[in-house]
């Protein structure tokens, strides 16, 4: 089974809106049913999680009446403190509903609406083959390595960065087992999955990503976010 798992337990501070960001329209549908329908749409899921905080619960269910038709379950689940307890929630949901065996997990910032049939054919294909696997693009700026904000540090070589975007798809069973392995205050400084196969030595895979491929942050972000609709989401 593949499982995209759309996580949208934040609250957008950076953003500054009265609701958070996952819930602004842009042009005139809310950015999580954007993300849910970016999967939906593909073809290649079985059924999706979506994972709010608690005071969003039933907003998310009527959202998802008022836009979604599909026959594919959707499940709204509660999310967590962090990122990383938001993701464990989803698969610990997983686990109680029976989902976890042989199963892809495809994890989503409900912040990420412009994604693609390729990415996400690319993402189960790599999590069936390698276990895991992040979307990324490669580092346009030259990085700098600032441990005080004040000086540098060191300049990485910029050909060995990566943006890390989402999806990050993995083995469903196989990230609960090593979540379940890594101690609590470990865990608990990681946002994602990937970090915790890092962590375990395992491999993560890179899917190519796009440059539109943007994380709703910061108010520009959706002057942009208008500009890739139309370019490519039309
Ligand atoms: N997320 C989550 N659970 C949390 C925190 C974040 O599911 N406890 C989700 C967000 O809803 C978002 C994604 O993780 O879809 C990336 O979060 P990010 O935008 O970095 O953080 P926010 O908390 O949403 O925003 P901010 O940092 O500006 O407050």
């Amino acid at each position: 089974m593949n499982i995209a798992a759309i996580l949208a337990g934040g609250s957008g501070l950076r953003m500054g809106t009265a609701v958070p960001k996952q819930f602004l329209e842009i042009e005139g549908v809310p950015v999580i049913i954007r993300s849910i329908n970016a999967f939906l749409g593909s073809g290649k899921i079985d059924k999706c999680i979506v994972s709010v905080s608690e005071d969003f619960i039933s907003y998310t269910k009527e959202q998802i009446a008022e836009f979604i038709r599909t026959d594919t379950e959707i499940f709204v689940i509660k999310g967590g403190k962090t990122r990383g307890d938001t993701l464990f929630g989803v698969l610990s949901f997983m686990k109680e509903q029976g989902f976890l065996e042989e199963s892809v997990v495809l994890t989503h910032d409900a912040v990420r609406p412009f994604i693609n049939d390729r990415i996400i054919e690319e993402n189960i294909a790599a999590a069936k083959k390698y276990g895991a696997c992040n979307t990324a693009i490669p580092a346009v700026d030259t990085m700098l390595l600032s441990s005080d904000g004040e000086f540098i540090d060191s300049v990485p070589d910029r050909n060995k960065l990566f943006h890390a975007q989402t999806p990050q798809s993995f083995d469903a069973e196989k990230l609960y087992k090593l979540i379940e392995n890594t101690p609590r205050d470990v865990f608990g400084m990681m946002t994602d999955g990937c970090s915790v196969f890092t962590y375990h030595g395992e491999k993560v895979f890179l899917v190519k990503g796009e440059t539109y491929n943007i994380k709703i942050t910061y108010p520009d972000d959706l002057i942009r976010a208008k500009g890739i609709i139309r370019e490519y989401f039309n």
